[in-house]
C-alpha cells in the first residue's frame, strides 16, 4: 500500500490506480513476476470484499466470483464492489460455484482464496441446512476438484472458530479436538477435512484459516456488532442472547485480511491456523464499549441463549504468528468506532 497512491477511491485506507491515472505510481513498477493472479470466491461478501480491495492495492490481479446469495440484501454486496469496475486488474463473475466453469477461471491463477459460503451459526438448524451443505460442502469440493492439475501455489480456505464448539482449553490451540455445536460448524469441519485430503492425495496446497468472529465496516447484518450498533443508533432495543457473559475473540476485518494474504505465500499446506483478535471479551463488555463510544445509555433486553452458539472462543495464534507473521493491530474499541462511523453514514444516506 505504501506510496501506491493514485486518484482511485479510498476504501478504508486502500488506494489504487484507475485508468488514466497519469501519475507514476509504484504499482506501475511492480514486476510481472511479483504480481499474483488471484481468484477470490465470495468476493462480494464482508471479508471477501476487503480482501479484494487489499489484493488490488497490493498490485495483484483479481477474478472475483460471487452468486450474490440472498442470505442478506444483495444490494449491500453490490455496494461492497462499488468502484471496482474501474480497475483494470479486476474482473467479476456473477455465478454460483456449482454452475460455473471453475477450471477456466483457475487456469492462470497463482492463488485461490475460497471464502464463499453460507455463514451464520444460529440459522444453520432445520430446513435451511441444505444451503449449508450446498454452499459449504459441495462448493468446497468443487473448488478443490477444479484446483487439481493446476499450478496454483496456495488455496486458502475460510474455516471458522466454530469448528471447536465448546473448547476445553483457552486460548485454544489448533490441535484441540474439533467438536462443533452448530450444523454450520460441522460443515466447516468437513470443508477442512476435504482440504486436507486434496493436499495429501492430489497435492493441492490448501491452507485453512479459522477466523474468530470478524467485525468491522461491511460486517454482515446478521452479526452481533452490526445488529447492536444499528439498534443503538436508531434508539431501538438491543437483544442479547443469554446472560451476555459469553466471550468472543473478536477479530478486526483488516487483521483477518492481512493473515489471509500472508497465508497465500507462507502458509504451510495442509495446515489450519487460528486467526483471532488477541483478546477474549464478553458481549456485555461490547455493550459497555458501545455505550461509551456513543456516549449514551443503551436499551437492552435479554432473551434465551441460542442453540448453536459456543459459550466462549479464544484463539491461540502462536502458529499464525510464527508462519504468517500474524500480529493483529486493531482493538475492539478502535474497530467499533470505525464500524459505528460506517453504519452511521449508511443510516444517514437511507433518509
Ligand atoms: P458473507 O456472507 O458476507 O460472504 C460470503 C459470500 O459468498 C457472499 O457474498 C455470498 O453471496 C457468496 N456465496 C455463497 N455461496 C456461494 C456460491 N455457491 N457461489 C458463489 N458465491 C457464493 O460472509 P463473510 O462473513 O464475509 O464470511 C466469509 C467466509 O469466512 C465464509 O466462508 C465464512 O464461513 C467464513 N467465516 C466468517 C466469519 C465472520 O466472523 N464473518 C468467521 C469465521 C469464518
Ligand atoms: C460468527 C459468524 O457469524 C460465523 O459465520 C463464524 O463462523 C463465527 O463467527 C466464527 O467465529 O467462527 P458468532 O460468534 O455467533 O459467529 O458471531 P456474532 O453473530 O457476531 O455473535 C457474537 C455473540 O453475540 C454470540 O454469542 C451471539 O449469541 C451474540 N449476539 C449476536 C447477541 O447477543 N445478540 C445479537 O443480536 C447477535
Amino acid at each position: 500500500m505504501d506510496g501506491r497512491r493514485g486518484p482511485g477511491p479510498t476504501v478504508l485506507g486502500y488506494h489504487w490506480c484507475v485508468p488514466g491515472c497519469g501519475k507514476s505510481c509504484s504499482l506501475a513498477t511492480l514486476r510481472e513476476e511479483e504480481k499474483l493472479h488471484c481468484v477470490i470466491t465470495g468476493a462480494a461478501g464482508f471479508i471477501g470484499s476487503h480482501l479484494t480491495h487489499r489484493c488490488l492495492a497490493e498490485g495483484y490481479s483479481v477474478i472475483g466470483i460471487d452468486s450474490l446469495t440472498d442470505y442478506y440484501d444483495p444490494a449491500l454486496k453490490r455496494k461492497n464492489l462499488a468502484f471496482l469496475e474501474q480497475h483494470t486488474s479486476w474482473s467479476f463473475v456473477e455465478g454460483d460455484i456449482l454452475n460455473i466453469d471453475l477450471p477456466q477461471h483457475f487456469a492462470s491463477a497463482d492463488v485461490v482464496f475460497h471464502l464463499a459460503a453460507q455463514p451464520g451459526v444460529r440459522g444453520s438448524w432445520g430446513s435451511g441446512f441444505h444451503r449449508y451443505v450446498e454452499r459449504n460442502v459441495l462448493s468446497t469440493q468443487a473448488v478443490l476438484e477444479a484446483a487439481r492439475n493446476t499450478a496454483i501455489r496456495r488455496l486458502v480456505f475460510a474455516s471458522s472458530s466454530s469448528v471447536y464448539g465448546d473448547a476445553k482449553s483457552f486460548p485454544t490451540p489448533e490441535d484441540e479436538e474439533l467438536c462443533p455445536v452448530s450444523p454450520y460448524g460441522a460443515t466447516k469441519v468437513i470443508g477442512e477435512h476435504l482440504c486436507r485430503q486434496y493436499w495429501h492425495s492430489y497435492g493441492v496446497p490448501t491452507v485453512m484459516l479459522r477466523y474468530f468472529t470478524v467485525f468491522g465496516p461491511r460486517q454482515r447484518p446478521d452479526m452481533a456488532f452490526h445488529r447492536l450498533i444499528s439498534a443503538a443508533l436508531r434508539g431501538e432495543e438491543i437483544v442479547i442472547y443469554g446472560d451476555g457473559n459469553q466471550g468472543r475473540d473478536f477479530t478486526f476485518v483488516l487483521d483477518a485480511v492481512e493473515a489471509t494474504l500472508a497465508a497465500a505465500t507462507t502458509g504451510a499446506p495442509g495446515t489450519p491456523y487460528n486467526i483471532g483478535g488477541g483478546a477474549r471479551i464478553t458481549i456485555n463488555d461490547v455493550l459497555d464499549d458501545l455505550s461509551s463510544a456513543l456516549d449514551t445509555d443503551l436499551i437492552v433486553s435479554r432473551v434465551a441463549p441460542q442453540l448453536g452458539d459456543a459459550r466462549d472462543t479464544a484463539a491461540d495464534t502462536g502458529r499464525a504468528r510464527r508462519d504468517l507473521g500474524y500480529s493483529p493491530k486493531t482493538t475492539v474499541q478502535e474497530g467499533i468506532r470505525l464500524q459505528i462511523a460506517e453504519i452511521r453514514r449508511s443510516l444517514d444516506h437511507a433518509w
